[in-house]
């Protein structure tokens, strides 16, 4: 597996981690993720420290609020955050700024997370978990950066005509695209010196100016070899050579698509850990959400959630501390110590088992 090299942050004295276990399926998979940050903390002798925080349905059951003004402060003092899941029928009826979902936006745009790095590899040993013909996915090893602030996510919002028309506006601005081609571009020159810049330019004028933005860059990267694509091609053409791409850059909401499409590709929703980075912070989570329905039933899948802390480590530079983690990840999936999701017809371990073996074996 590719190490993250690039999110690489100077490793300074005491750095804070603040756990946000959220709702659903979050605490149980932020359970297993945090025993292993705080054995890896251990055994290197890092001096990280932790605290806790509630957030989303859980914060608000507690505090009238997703995003309490507790946890915005200990998100903001902190240097790392790493956050399992928020949301939940219980809360679907909510208001939408009460919803689950608000808190995690709020922390993406009140932390400035604008880089979304969500990386697709299929291990060796789950190629018959993919999704697709074992052919199309070998050595798959993709990395999707979403921005994660701006688009249509953030654009103003509303209802008129007495609530019967709706509306949600898709804004950008040159300096929010050339900020995360300034990633795409980075990173593919670190790995195999190919992007595609995802959009929509044939109908949409926020994909014009992200063309044109990232046109006018390629001279500041000659070694790397642009492509722009359009996104419904790129869904379709991810099914069926998702090898021929690299790196990409895409805006908010079709980042958030593709990515949940390159997850199952890539063997398991439950596999795909990510990394939002801004200039100051940076947060850490599976991109699985909080599948309630598995709440507290020891079946979910804690391997994103570990992978994700992988992706903390390497932030902060610590490569050997991250790839010990996909290290033991990967024997795991060697040895079939797996969730049901993952079991492929064998047997199927709980969460807390599968938690356990790869703190043991770190
Ligand atoms: C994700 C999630 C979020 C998003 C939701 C929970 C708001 O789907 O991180 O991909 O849409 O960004
Ligand atoms: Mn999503």
């Amino acid at each position: 597996m590719t190490p993250l090299g690039f999110l690489m942050r100077e490793m300074k004295d005491n750095k804070k981690i603040l756990v946000l276990p959220g709702d659903g399926i979050g605490p149980e998979v932020c359970k297993e993720a945090t025993t292993v940050l705080k054995l890896v903390n251990e055994m290197h002798s890092l001096n990280l420290s932790f605290s806790e925080a509630l957030v989303g349905g859980s914060a608000y059951e507690v505090t009238g609020e997703p995003l309490p003004q507790d946890t915005l402060k200990a998100a903001h003092e902190s240097d790392a955050i790493l956050l399992g899941a928020v949301g939940g029928p219980k809360w679907d009826e909510l208001d939408y700024q009460y919803r689950p979902e608000r808190a995690l936006l709020g922390l993406r745009s009140e932390l400035d997370l604008f880089a979304n790095f969500r990386p697709a590899i299929l291990s060796k040993y789950l190629t018959s978990s993919s999704s697709l013909k074992a052919n199309k996915v070998e050595n798959l090893d993709l990395l999707i950066i979403r921005e994660l602030t701006g688009g249509i996510y953030f654009g103003e919002k509303g209802r008129r005509d007495g609530g019967e028309t709706a509306f949600d506006n898709c804004v950008y601005t040159r300096a929010e695209v050339q900020r995360i081609a300034i990633k795409g571009f980075e990173l593919a020159m670190t790995r195999g010196k190919k992007l595609c810049c995802v959009d929509k330019a044939n109908v949409l004028e926020t994909s014009r100016l992200w063309r044109e933005t990232v046109q006018a860059m390629e001279k500041d990267y000659p070694e790397v070899e642009v492509s722009y694509e359009f996104v419904d091609a790129v869904a379709m053409r991810l099914v069926q050579w998702p090898n021929s791409y690299d790196v990409l850059i895409t805006e908010n909401l079709f980042g958030d698509i593709l990515t949940d499409e390159a997850s199952v590709i890539s063997g398991s929703m439950g596999l795909m850990p990510s990394a939002s980075v801004g200039t100051e912070n940076a947060l850490f989570e599976p991109i699985h959400g909080s599948y309630p329905q598995a709440t507290d039933l020891n079946i979910a899948n804690p391997m994103a959630t570990i992978l994700s802390a992988a992706m903390l480590f390497e932030h902060f530079g610590l490569q050997a501390e991250g790839k010990a983690i996909r290290d033991v990840v990967n024997s795991a999936l060697e040895k079939g110590m797996v969730t049901e999701d993952l079991a492929d017809g064998g047997k199927a371990y709980g969460t807390k088992e599968v938690g356990d073996w790869l703190a043991e074996n770190i």
